[in-house]
């Protein structure tokens, strides 16, 4: 039941169990680049190192996927709570504060504060989507609409 809070942007988003955070912050309108990234950037191939993510100290190992072996590389000599969005699935709720590096001025007071509201309860799990239509007389699995024979009933009383 992942909520992702956004602290640089004031913002909760539900998301679904497993989704990777790139993506949900792109659907939300979230901003994630700096000026370079905004250039340029891989599409989430982990590869421009432009979407990084800071997470607070307090978050639990389990609320992410762990570092990739592409993070591990591309993230050396960065802080260990920095992330790479496009290379992390989010699993729990927790706390992100985007674009680290452009810094925040009153950021402390922001973590904190964000920290000490709970988090909403999102999604458990991805929705269902709904069943496809059959063209019309047709029933789903091969049943056969009332009213109607279907060839093996029709021709099993042949011969008896
Ligand atoms: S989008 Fe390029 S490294 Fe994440």
């Amino acid at each position: 039941m992942p909520v992702i809070r956004f602290v640089r942007e004031g913002r909760d988003v539900e998301c679904y169990p497993g989704e990777n955070l790139r993506e949900v912050a792109l659907r939300e309108g979230i901003e994630l680049y700096g000026w370079k990234g905004k250039l340029g950037n891989c599409g989430g191939c982990g590869q421009c190192i432009t979407c990084f993510v800071e997470l607070p100290e307090s978050t639990s190992p389990l609320a992410m996927t762990g570092r990739t072996a592409v993070e591990d590389q591309k993230l050396r000599g960065r802080p260990q709570n920095w992330r790479l969005a496009c290379q992390a699935l989010v699993q729990e709720s927790l706390l992100v504060l985007t674009r680290p590096q452009a810094g925040m001025a009153n950021k402390d007071a922001a973590m904190a504060t964000a920290l000490a509201q709970p988090l909403g309860a999102g999604p458990t799990e991805w929705p269902t989507p709904p069943a496809a239509e059959e063209p019309d007389g047709e029933e789903p699995d091969g049943a056969v609409a009332d009213g109607e024979e279907s060839d093996q009933t029709a021709t099993s009383g042949e011969g008896s």
